[in-house]
Parts: C-alpha cells; sequence; structure tokens
C-alpha cells in the first residue's frame, strides 16, 4: 500500500502537476486517493469538472490534525495515495512524510531551487531523527526543456550528484499538456490532441515517471525486506 508525498517549500515548482499525473497515470491499473492537503485543493476542485477515472478518488479538506487519520483511511481503501500539500515546510510536511513511502520533491532549474529542495531535504533528515526511520526520496526536475540542456541545470544536477541527493532519471518537461490538464479539467489521455500541442509526448513523458516512481517504491519495498530479514 505505497503512500507517495509530494513536498517542497518552495510554491510553484509543479508538485500539483506531477501529483495528478503520477495519480492519472497510477489509475489506469490500480485505485489511487489523491490527498488534496493544499487549503486550496487544486486537485479537489479538478476533480469537480472532470469525469474522473473510476480509479480515481480524491480526499480535501485535510490538515494536520486529520491528516494521519485520512491517509490511514485511503490506505485501507485503495493500494496507492498520493499527497499533495502547499509550498511550505509547516508542521503537515513532516506529518505526511511520516506516512510516506516515497517522498517526491519537484524543483525547478535554478539555483534558488535548488536551496529551497535543500530545506526540503532537511525536513526529511530531521523526521529520520525523530522517528529513526529514512523515508526513501527523490528530487524531480520539473518544467525543462525537452530540447536543450541548460548550463545552470547541469551545474545544478552536478550539485545533487555530488552531494548525494538522489534524482529522478525523468524529467517532467515543460509542456503545454502539463498545463491543459487543468484548464480542460481531463486527464492527459482525455485531452484532444486538437486542443494541445505535443499530447503524444507529453503522455510518453508522464508515463515514464510513473514507471520511474513505481520501480523506486519497489527497490524502496525491497530494501526494507532485506533490512528485516537480517534483524
Ligand atoms: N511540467 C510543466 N509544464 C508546464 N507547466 C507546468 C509544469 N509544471 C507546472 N506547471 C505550471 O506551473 C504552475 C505551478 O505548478 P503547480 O501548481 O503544479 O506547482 P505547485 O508546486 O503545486 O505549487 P503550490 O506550491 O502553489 O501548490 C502552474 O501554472 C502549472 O500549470
Ligand atoms: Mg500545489
Amino acid at each position: 500500500m505505497p503512500t507517495v508525498a509530494f513536498i517542497s517549500p518552495k510554491g510553484g515548482v509543479g508538485k500539483t502537476t506531477a501529483a495528478l499525473l503520477l495519480a492519472s497515470e497510477v489509475a489506469r491499473g490500480a485505485k489511487v486517493t489523491v490527498i488534496d492537503a493544499d487549503p486550496n485543493h487544486p486537485i479537489h476542485a479538478w476533480s469537480r469538472g472532470a469525469t474522473l477515472p473510476e480509479n480515481l478518488s480524491v480526499v480535501a479538506n485535510v490538515d494536520e490534525d486529520n491528516i494521519l487519520d485520512r491517509v490511514e483511511e485511503a490506505a485501507a481503501q485503495t493500494p496507492f495515495v498520493i499527497v499533495d500539500l502547499e509550498g511550505t515546510a509547516a508542521k503537515i510536511v513532516l506529518l505526511a512524510v511520516s506516512q510516506a513511502d516515497l517522498v517526491i520533491i519537484p524543483m525547478q532549474g535554478s539555483q534558488l531551487d535548488a536551496e529551497q529542495a535543500g530545506r526540503a531535504i532537511k525536513v526529511l533528515k530531521q523526521h529520520e531523527k525523530m522517528t529513526g526511520r529514512a523515508v526513501p526520496f527523490g528530487v524531480l526536475l520539473t518544467r525543462t526543456s525537452p530540447i536543450i540542456r541548460t548550463r545552470t541545470m547541469g551545474h545544478i544536477q552536478s550539485g545533487l550528484n555530488d552531494a548525494g541527493v538522489p534524482v529522478f532519471t525523468t524529467q517532467l518537461h515543460e509542456r503545454e499538456a502539463f498545463r491543459a490538464i487543468f484548464s480542460f479539467q481531463k486527464t492527459l489521455e482525455d485531452l484532444d490532441e486538437k486542443d494541445v500541442p505535443n499530447l503524444d509526448k507529453a503522455i510518453v513523458n508522464a508515463e515514464q515517471f510513473a514507471v520511474e516512481v513505481i520501480e523506486r517504491l519497489r527497490q524502496g519495498r525491497n530494501a526494507t525486506a532485506t533490512k528485516t530479514e537480517m534483524a
């Protein structure tokens, strides 16, 4: 029953977009609940206008007082739970992390964003100190160019690698289709290619992202199983 949380103290880095893309991809094969823990409720608002995939449900009105219960209830009902949070470093992030099997830290390619991603990683380290449990995580580079790799991006990527920070191989590219899911209130697959340029490429990109997330969840589970066997 994996729970995946999207966190970052910085607003606008692509948490909600990545969370919804992942949820929609997972929903093609398994039941998934999105816990929309952002007080602005972007995914809940999307879901009210959308024809929801059968496998996808959205839970809103989540705050730090009830998030642990909401995640527990969701995990009892669907095999996948995805938590979207607002851009903050508040206590609710620590609570969400405590329930997560994988934390994804979306980040855009600037030095300032890299510093903010560092703050998110600190929250994970703090959580590990408090609980003795390290939560697997990865930085997801978002809104990158599908064509060119900028010098800044190259510099940031090598900085992350040198610091031993796990970075997803898949990057979510800057794509009109990733905005269109919100404006048309549809999943990528339901969008019309006449309305959205490069929809096919966006779909491939989202699929690659979901495949990599599932692979990382598997690795995390195997690592936990090995530890338990050794104990
Ligand atoms: N890969 C992408 N391609 C194109 N546009 C994107 C992409 N990712 C995010 N955006 C756009 O960037 C803006 C911010 O994205 P999003 O809402 O996903 O960020 P967020 O981290 O959830 O923000 P907040 O912290 O405010 O919740 C939105 O307008 C969204 O449509
Ligand atoms: Mg958001």
